[in-house]
């Protein structure tokens, strides 16, 4: 169970085996295995990217982590201190350290709060005082790139990258060192997209964050990321050091998803080989059997119906894990 896909010694976030099963709808219907077994590491000032299609378990993996859900089973560490199943009393001072910034930031600022107080309010959650925390909140504005003065608007008042820049700065209010970014520039225009995956670089570097980034865009992860994790039905099927990843993906599934991501020359564009998968992922009420790929799977044999394929290295020294009977080699490490 234990992966060589290690960021550091002590990485900061150690998340193994992790997995969520929800109930079926309604009470009713099949469980669903949304999450099926995930590990990673996380190292003190990295970036991770969670990649994949909708559905795939991305959000969930983000939300037990930060302890929005409690895993069914599996263990989150955080910096040396296991906490997937910490009662939420005693999550309070973790709260501080392990935040979340969300997909579309106008749903997730409450209309009816000032801005000072919607960033104020982890503060005084924590225990500070109105006059400290309203300072705070202005000095967080500025370091988001919005005007101090404006404490005192409302949300519907921002466009949609201004109001991410204020999710950005509730998440930063307690000064924590990890944030799970959920697809944070999906929902704004592609201009604005830019604007604000600078700033959540220029964030890091100032203040040390790690990042588990979570994205469907493959692209905007590529910017951001050291590293990247490939997610199919619940299951990290590719992970890896994000030149290996990008440069020479080994799973069917990556180099689909890669073949798919428009490339900026022409000539490369219409010269490269492009996968196209068949259908819909499956539901994970009910995945196939052997690798839950293979139905969509180009390369897919007898075996891959049978045999589920561990998640391992390809090659001596490789720092990338791939989940497949037949990965793609690349001739030299
Ligand atoms: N509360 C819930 N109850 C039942 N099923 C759920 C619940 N939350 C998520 N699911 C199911 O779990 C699976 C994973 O969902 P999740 O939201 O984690 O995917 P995702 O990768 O974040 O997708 P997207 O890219 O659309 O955000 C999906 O099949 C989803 O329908
Ligand atoms: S194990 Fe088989 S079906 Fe699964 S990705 Fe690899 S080749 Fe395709
Ligand atoms: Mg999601």
């Amino acid at each position: 169970m234990n992966t060589p896909n290690t960021a550091a010694a002590s990485p900061l976030l150690s998340v193994r085996d992790l997995t969520m099963t929800f109930p079926g709808r309604g009470g009713r219907g099949a469980r669903v295995r949304a999450v099926d077994g995930v590990s990673f590491d996380i190292a003190e000032g990295e970036t991770l990217g969670l990649v994949g299609e909708s559905g795939c378990g991305k959000s969930t993996t983000g939300r037990m982590i930060v302890r929005l859900l409690e895993p069914t089973s599996g263990s989150v560490t955080y910096d040396g201190r296991e906490i997937g199943r910490l009662p939420q009393r005693a999550l309070k001072p973790l709260r501080r350290e392990l935040q979340m910034v969300f997909q579309d930031p106008h749903s997730s600022l409450n209309p009816r709060r000032t801005v000072a107080r919607i960033i104020a309010d982890p503060l005084l959650i924590q225990g500070s005082s109105a006059a400290a925390a309203r300072e705070r909140a202005a000095e967080l504005m500025e370091l988001v790139g919005l005007i101090p003065e404006h404490l005192d608007r409302y949300p519907h008042e921002f466009s949609g990258g201004q109001a991410q820049r204020i999710g950005i700065a509730r998440a930063l209010a307690t000064g924590p060192r990890l944030v799970v970014a959920d697809e944070p520039v999906s929902a704004l225009d592609v201009s604005v997209q830019a604007q604000i995956v600078n700033l959540m670089e220029r964030l890091r570097a100032e203040l040390g964050l790690a990042y588990l980034f979570i994205a469907h865009d493959l692209s905007v992860v590529r910017r951001v990321c050291d590293r990247v994790a490939v997610m199919y039905l619940g299951r990290i099927v590719e992970i890896g050091p994000k030149d290996r990843v990008y440069g020479a993906p080994a799973h069917p599934y990556t180099r689909a998803l890669l073949s798919a991501v428009p490339l900026p020359d022409p000539a490369a564009e219409r010269a490269r080989e492009r996968i196209t998968l068949l259908g819909d992922p499956p539901s994970p009420a009910a995945p196939p059997p052997g690798c839950t790929f293979h139905p969509r799977c180009p390369k897919a044999r007898e075996i891959c119906r049978k045999e589920p394929p561990l998640l391992r290295i390809t090659a001596a020294g490789e720092a990338r894990e791939v989940a497949c009977h037949f990965p793609e080699v690349p001739d030299s490490g």
